[in-house]
C-alpha cells in the first residue's frame, strides 16, 4: 500500500514539478523603498513564517536573493525601467544582467521562476517614455536566459497596469487592448505565448474607488454588490477585480492568445492617507480576495484556472513617492516594524491562524519628540518646522479621515515633529526645532492614531554579520591550509 503510494507520488513527482504555479498559493511583493528596513534574513522569516509561497521583487537586490536561498519561496525578480534602454540595445548588456542577476542565485539555490522586464513601463503618465524599448529588451533577457540554459526554468515576461487593456463598454467580454498600444501589445502576447510565459497584470479596485466618486463602493469586494455588471452572454460580475480580470482574459483571446495565462502582480488596499483606505476595509478586501484564492475557483472567463496573484504588499515603505496620493505608502499587510495591521488568514477564512509578526526585531529607545507645552502655535517657525519635519519624513497619516485625524493642532504639530525625530534615529538635534520641540519617554498615541518608535538601524548589523561570515570562513580555510601542510 505505502509502497504504491510512493510509486505513484514518484510517477507524478515529474509532473508536480513542472508546474511552475501550484494551484492556490498566495504571493506577495516585497517593496524596499523604507528609511528603516528590516534586516532581508528577517524579512524571509516573516514570509515563511506566515507560509507566503511566493515572492515578487521590484529589482535583483543582492541582499533580498541572498537571504530567499534555499526558503523554498518561488520568486519573481523585476527589471526597473530605467535600464530598459540599455537592455533593448545590447545583448550583452542583458547576458551581465542574467549572470550577474540570474544565473549566479539560481545556482546558489534561490527558486527564480519569473522576470519582469519593467514595471507597468506603458503607464499614460510615463507619455511614451518606454514604449520603444521594452519589448526589445524583453527579448535581450529571453535570448541571454537561453544561453545561460535557464530559459525552461525562467520565465520572461513585463508587469503592466490594468490600463493596458480595456472594455469600450465596460462589458469584459468586450475586453481588447489600449488601442494606441494594440500592436505593441500584440507582439508582446505573442511572445509571451510562444515562451509559455504568463501575462502579469496589476489590478486596483481601490484605485478605481479613489479615482471616480460615484463608483460603487461594495463592487470593489467579493461579498456581492448592489450595482453588478451583467455581460451580454448571462455572466454577472459582482466585483470589480473578476471584472478587470475578465476584460483580460476576454482582450487575450479575442487576438487569439487564449492560452495565455493570466498572473495578478499587484492587488492590495492600503489602510491610511485616504478615507476609504482604513483597516476595516482593507481587511475587507484581502481577506475577500484570499478566501476566493483559496477556494480553487477561476473567474467567469476562466473558471478552471485558480487565481494567481500577488498581494501588494509586504511592509508600508515611507519613502515611496506621494505623487499618486497619500495612501501610496500604507499598503503593507504589515506595518514597517513587521507587526501585522489586522487578522487575516492566507488560506481563507475558519482555519484560525492568522498573520503572524516578525521576529527578533530591534527597535530605538521608548522616546518620542513634541511640540513643547509652552509652545505658542501662533509662532511663524511652527508652521515652518512642520513643513520641514513633513518634507523630510511621513505626515501622510494626518488629514480627513486618516488614523490621525483626530489629533487637534498642537497633536499634528506633535506628529510632524516625531516622525522626524524617528526618520533620524533619535538624533537630540533632530528634536530641537528652533527650541519648539521635546522629547518625552510618555507615548503620546491617541486612539488609531500611533506615533512610531522606528526600528533600530539594520545596515550597521548587516554588514558585521557579513564581516563575521568572511572571518568564519577565513578561519576555516586556514584552519584546513594547515591540516593539509
Ligand atoms: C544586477 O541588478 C542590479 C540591481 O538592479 C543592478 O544594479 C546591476 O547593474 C545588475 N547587474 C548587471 C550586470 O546588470
Ligand atoms: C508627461 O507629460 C506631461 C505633460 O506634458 C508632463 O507634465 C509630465 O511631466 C510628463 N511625464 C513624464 C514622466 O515625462
Ligand atoms: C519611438 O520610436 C518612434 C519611431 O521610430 C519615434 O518616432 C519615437 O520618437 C520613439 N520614442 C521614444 C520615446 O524614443
Ligand atoms: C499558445 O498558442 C500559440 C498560438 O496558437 C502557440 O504558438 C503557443 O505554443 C501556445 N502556448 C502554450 C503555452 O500553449
Ligand atoms: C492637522 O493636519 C492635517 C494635515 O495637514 C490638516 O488637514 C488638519 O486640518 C490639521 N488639524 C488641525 C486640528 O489643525
Amino acid at each position: 500500500m505505502a509502497a504504491a503510494a510512493v510509486s505513484l507520488l514518484l510517477m507524478l513527482l515529474p509532473a508536480l514539478c513542472m508546474m511552475p504555479w501550484p494551484a492556490a498559493a498566495v504571493g506577495v511583493n516585497w517593496g524596499t523603498q523604507l528609511s528603516h528596513p528590516l534586516a532581508a534574513s528577517t524579512m524571509v522569516q516573516l514570509l515563511k513564517d506566515n507560509g507566503f509561497d511566493k515572492v515578487k521583487l521590484f529589482d535583483a537586490e543582492e541582499e533580498a536573493l541572498a537571504a530567499l536561498r534555499g526558503s523554498g519561496i518561488q520568486v519573481m525578480v523585476g527589471i526597473p525601467n530605467d535600464m530598459l534602454a540599455g537592455l533593448a540595445a545590447s545583448g550583452k548588456a542583458a547576458e551581465d544582467w542574467v549572470a550577474a542577476n540570474v544565473s549566479k542565485h539560481v545556482s546558489d539555490g534561490v527558486d527564480i521562476r519569473l522576470v519582469t522586464v519593467g514595471n507597468e513601463p506603458f503607464l499614460e503618465t510615463f507619455n511614451g517614455t518606454y514604449l520603444n524599448t521594452t519589448f526589445p529588451a524583453m527579448q535581450s533577457v529571453q535570448v541571454a536566459l537561453a544561453k545561460a540554459g535557464l530559459s525552461n526554468r525562467v520565465k520572461v515576461t513585463v508587469a503592466l497596469n490594468a490600463d493596458v487593456y480595456q472594455s469600450a463598454s465596460g462589458k469584459p467580454s468586450n475586453g481588447d487592448f489600449r488601442a494606441d498600444i494594440l500592436g505593441l501589445m500584440l507582439s508582446i502576447v505573442s511572445f509571451l505565448a510562444s515562451n509559455g510565459a504568463p501575462f502579469v497584470a496589476n489590478v486596483y479596485p481601490f484605485i478605481s474607488l479613489y479615482a471616480d466618486a460615484n463608483f460603487p463602493l461594495d463592487y470593489a469586494f467579493f461579498q456581492g454588490s448592489s450595482s453588478p455588471v451583467v455581460d451580454d452572454n448571462g455572466v454577472t460580475y459582482q466585483n470589480t477585480f473578476d471584472a478587470s480580470h475578465d476584460t483580460l482574459a476576454a482582450a487575450l483571446s479575442r487576438n487569439g492568445f487564449g492560452n495565455v495565462s493570466i498572473v495578478v502582480g499587484e492587488v492590495g488596499w492600503p489602510t491610511d492617507g485616504d478615507a476609504n483606505a482604513n483597516l476595516q476595509l482593507a481587511r475587507q478586501f484581502n481577506q475577500g480576495l484570499l478566501t476566493r484564492i483559496a477556494s480553487g475557483k477561476g473567474t467567469p472567463l476562466r473558471p478552471g484556472s485558480a487565481i494567481d496573484a500577488y498581494l501588494f504588499s509586504l511592509v508600508d515603505e515611507d519613502q515611496k513617492s506621494i505623487q499618486p496620493g497619500n495612501f501610496e505608502r500604507h499598503w503593507g499587510l504589515f506595518y514597517y516594524d513587521g507587526k501585522p495591521k489586522y487578522p487575516l488568514t492566507l488560506r481563507g477564512d475558519g482555519d484560525g491562524s492568522f498573520l503572524l509578526p516578525a521576529r527578533g526585531v530591534a527597535y530605538l529607545s521608548r522616546r518620542w519628540c513634541v511640540l513643547k507645552p509652552d509652545a505658542d502655535l501662533a509662532d511663524q517657525k511652527v508652521g515652518d518646522s512642520v513643513s520641514y519635519a513633513c518634507g523630510n519624513a511621513d505626515c501622510t497619516s494626518l488629514g480627513y479621515k486618516t488614523s490621525c485625524a483626530g489629533l487637534d493642532a498642537r497633536g499634528n504639530v506633535s506628529y510632524a515633529f516625531n516622525s522626524y525625530y524617528q526618520h533620524d534615529d533619535q538624533d537630540d538635534r533632530a528634536c530641537d526645532f528652533d527650541g519648539l520641540a521635546t522629547t518625552t519617554t510618555v507615548d503620546p498615541s491617541a486612539g488609531t492614531c500611533r506615533f512610531i518608535v522606528e526600528i533600530a538601524p539594520t545596515s550597521a548589523a548587516a554588514a558585521p554579520a557579513r564581516d563575521v561570515a568572511g572571518r568564519v570562513a577565513f578561519l576555516l580555510v586556514s584552519f584546513l591550509l594547515l591540516c593539509v601542510l
